[in-house]
C-alpha cells in the first residue's frame, strides 16, 4: 500500500497502543459502530475545556465570544469537508437525532396545520400518502418513518433487496408515485456495505415532489463526499464514527427546505421573539439548535475533520478499498463462510458482514474478541436486512485509515480458528 503510512497514522491514536485479553495488542476492526480518535482530537476538547470553556450563543463576556467564535469555526469547517455553507449545517446530539429531526418536521408540521398554523403543504401526511425507505436501513432511519406512519396514517413503503445486497430498482416507478412525501435511503450499508445511487433516488423522489433525505453514516468518514452533489434535501451523519467525540451529529439541509421546516426540539437561543402567548424562531441553523449546544464536542469534530482532510480522504478510501477487497477475498476462500452483501469491491464499501456455517455470530466475534481482535456481532440496528438474508445476526468487520492488511489477515485467521474450536469442518 505505498504512500499511506498505516504505522504513522496508527501512532497518532493512543488506544490503538493498548492490549486487550491477557495482553495481546488490540486489533479495532469495529469503526462501523465507533471510530477511534487521534491526538488531535483529544487535544483540541481539552484545549477548548482548558482554556476556551463557556456556553456559546450566550452571554457577552469574553469566554462567551471565544467559545461562541470555536463553535462557529467547526460548523465552518465541517461545512467544507462535505461541500456546503455553514448555514446549511445543524448540530444536534447524533444521527439518529438528525432522523429524527427530519422526521418530527413533517409530524410536527401535519399536527399544526389541523390547529391552522400555516405550514408548507410538503410537510402535511394524511392517509393514501407514502415515504419510501429501503430494507437495508438502520433503524435509525426506519423506525422514525415508521412513527410518523403511524402518527399520519401515511403508508410505509420499501425498495426491496437483491441476493447479492444491492437494492430491486426494477419497479421504483411504483414504488415512488405522485403520493410519495419522503424517500429516505441509505448512502452506504453499515450492514451490507452496499453503495447505493443516491443521486437517482433523490431525483426520482424531485420528480414527484417528494423530499429526499439520506443516511451518510458510513459513507462521509470513509469517502469524499460531496453534501449538494447528492442533491438530496436533507443528508444526516454522525462525529463519532469519523475521529469525532460522540455526542455531535450533523444535518445538512438545503437552505430552502430549513426554511419551510418547522423545528422539531423548541427552548433556548432557537427563538427570535417570545411572549407569553407565541413565539417566533429564529433563522436556521439556530432554529434547529434549542438548548446549550455541544461545542467541545464540535470543537472536537473541527479537528477530526483537519486531520482527515490532512491524510487525504481518497486517500483513505483508496487504502479502504485495498483492505476491503483483501478482507473479501480472504474470507470467500474459507469453506463453509457466507458473505452478506457484495462479494466484490464493487460499490461497496469496507462494512464486510458474515456468517460461518454450524458457528453463531457471537460465537466467532467471542473467538475473535479471545485473540485480541474487536468486531460486531448481532443484527446491527438492521434486523430486518438479516431477515431478508435468512440470518439471525452476522459477524461484521469494519476497518478504517488505522488498519493495515496484517489487520485483515489476523481477522481471516481468527475466523478458521473458530471453525477448529468448534469443530466446523473447513
Ligand atoms: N450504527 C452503528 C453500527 O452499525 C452503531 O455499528
Amino acid at each position: 500500500m505505498s504512500g499511506f503510512d498505516v504505522e504513522r497514522i496508527k501512532a497518532d491514536f493512543p488506544i490503538l497502543s493498548r492490549t486487550v485479553r491477557d495482553d495481546q495488542p488490540l486489533i479495532y476492526l469495529d469503526s462501523g459502530a465507533t471510530s477511534q480518535k487521534p491526538y488531535a482530537v483529544l487535544d483540541a476538547e481539552r484545549a477548548f475545556y482548558e482554556t476556551t470553556n463557556a456556553a456559546a450563543h450566550r452571554g457577552a463576556h469574553q469566554l462567551a465570544e471565544e467559545a461562541t467564535a470555536a463553535y462557529e469555526l467547526a460548523r465552518a469547517q465541517i461545512a467544507a469537508f462535505v461541500g456546503a455553507k455553514s448555514e446549511n449545517i445543524i448540530f444536534t446530539k447524533n444521527a439518529t437525532e438528525s432522523l429524527n429531526l427530519a422526521a418530527y418536521a413533517f409530524s410536527n408540521a401535519t399536527a399544526l396545520a389541523q390547529w391552522g398554523t400555516a405550514v408548507d403543504p410538503r410537510f402535511q401526511l394524511q392517509p393514501g400518502d407514502n415515504v419510501v425507505v429501503t430494507e437495508m436501513e438502520h433503524h435509525s432511519n426506519l423506525v422514525p418513518w415508521q412513527e410518523l406512519c403511524a402518527k399520519t396514517g401515511a403508508t410505509l413503503r420499501w425498495i426491496s433487496l437483491t441476493d447479492d445486497g444491492r437494492l430491486d430498482l426494477s419497479n421504483l416507478g411504483q414504488l415512488i408515485d405522485s403520493s410519495t412525501k419522503v424517500v429516505s435511503v441509505v448512502h452506504q450499508s453499515n450492514i451490507l456495505g452496499t453503495i447505493n445511487p443516491v443521486a437517482k433516488l433523490m431525483a426520482a423522489a424531485h420528480a414527484v415532489g417528494a423530499i429526499g433525505v439520506v443516511d451518510s453514516c458510513q459513507s462521509i468518514p470513509h469517502q469524499s463526499v460531496n453534501v449538494v452533489e447528492l442533491g438530496a434535501d436533507l443528508v444526516a451523519w454522525g462525529g463519532h464514527k469519523m475521529l469525532g467525540p460522540t455526542g455531535i451529529g450533523l444535518l445538512y439541509g438545503t437552505a430552502e427546505i430549513l426554511d419551510a421546516m418547522p423545528p422539531f426540539l423548541t427552548g433556548g437561543s432557537m427563538i427570535e421573539m417570545v411572549s407569553m402567548e407565541r413565539s417566533t424562531y429564529a433563522k436556521a441553523p439556530q432554529k434547529f439548535e434549542a438548548g446549550t449546544p455541544m461545542v467541545a464536542q464540535a470543537v472536537g469534530l473541527g479537528a477530526a475533520v483537519s486531520y482527515l482532510t490532512g491524510i487525504g480522504m481518497n486517500a483513505i478510501a483508496e487504502h479502504e478499498h485495498q483492505l476491503t477487497v483483501h478482507a473479501l477475498n480472504g474470507l470467500v476462500a474459507i469453506p463453509g463462510v457466507r458473505i452478506i452483501g457484495p462479494t466484490t469491491g464493487i460499490d461497496r464499501g469496507g462494512a464486510i458482514s458474515f456468517v460461518v456455517a454450524g458457528i453463531h455470530p457471537h460465537d466467532v466475534g467471542q473467538v475473535l474478541d479471545n485473540l485480541g481482535i474487536a468486531v460486531r456481532v448481532g443484527h446491527h440496528c438492521a434486523w430486518p436486512t438479516c431477515r431478508r438474508y435468512g440470518v439471525p445476526a452476522t459477524t461484521r468487520i469494519t476497518p478504517y485509515l488505522y488498519n493495515s492488511e496484517s489487520d485483515i489477515d489476523a481477522a481471516i485467521a481468527g475466523v478458521r480458528e473458530a471453525q477448529r474450536f468448534f469443530q466446523v469442518a473447513s
